[in-house]
């Protein structure tokens, strides 16, 4: 058996996921494709056409007409792909704080929810993909050969995401992270559509005390395995 086609790796925000995946993905030469990216794109849209987070019909329409364009980098500053959406570069509006604490409501609303999976189903059955989210293993390549649920404590989170910032020379409080942290779970793992869990045939692994080495190593093994299809 070979590497497995689709990896989908699941878990709530700053769990490590992206790191995790972006690593694995160059390692392995698969595409790596972080799904929350869309969702946050789409809360930037909002923002932007001044459409209340609370109007789901008009924040479906934007979900389902406005196209997202995730390209390869452009500029040197630390992303990891360029996002545009009407010719304007989002890639790091999409980091901020109004997008971090509207992000979850607008993910809610089944109309944003088939948009984006409709469109994140044709680039994971592409194959060759690591895609990274919420319900990757469950709604959205439920096929995926090897599933994993990256978790961790919220504090551990929010003093990762409170790093991120000060690193990036943003302003960050982490009481308010924390505390962002905490409300996106209950939002995310809550949701009537495609809510924040494991697949039943996921392997999960709580990052807390281990670095990212430690986390990739894991993963790496887990390939192994699927290889000699245990
Ligand atoms: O991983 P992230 O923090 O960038 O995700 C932002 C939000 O998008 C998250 O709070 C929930 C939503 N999301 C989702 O509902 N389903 C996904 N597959 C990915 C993200």
């Amino acid at each position: 058996m070979g590497v497995p086609d689709c990896i989908a790796i699941d878990g709530p925000a700053a769990s490590g996921k992206s790191t995790i995946a972006n690593k694995l993905a160059e390692k392995i030469g698969y595409l790596y494709f972080d799904t929350g990216i869309m969702y946050r794109a789409v809360t930037w849209m909002a923002l932007r056409h001044e459409i209340p987070f609370e109007d789901e019909t008009g924040v479906s329409t934007l979900a389902k007409n406005v196209p997202i364009d995730v390209k390869p980098p452009s500029v040197e500053d630390g992303r990891d792909y360029d996002i545009f959406v009407e010719g304007e570069d989002i890639t790091w509006k999409i980091r901020l704080p109004e997008v971090d604490h509207n992000v979850s409501v607008v993910s809610v609303y089944p109309g944003v929810r088939a948009a984006l999976t409709a469109q994140q189903r044709r680039i994971g059955l592409q194959g060759q993909v690591v895609m990274v989210g919420r319900d990757i293993g469950t709604v959205v390549l439920p096929e995926a050969e090897l599933k994993i649920y990256l978790d961790a404590s919220p504090e551990e989170r929010a003093h990762r995401r409170h790093q991120e910032r000060l690193e990036r020379g943003e302003k960050a409080n982490f009481e308010e992270i924390l505390e962002n942290v905490r409300r996106r779970d209950k939002i995310d793992s809550t949701r009537e559509v495609a809510p924040l869990k494991a697949a039943e045939d996921a392997v999960i692994i709580n990052t807390d005390n281990l670095t990212i080495e430690d986390v990739l190593a894991e993963v790496e093994k887990l390939i192994d395995q699927f290889k000699r299809g245990k």
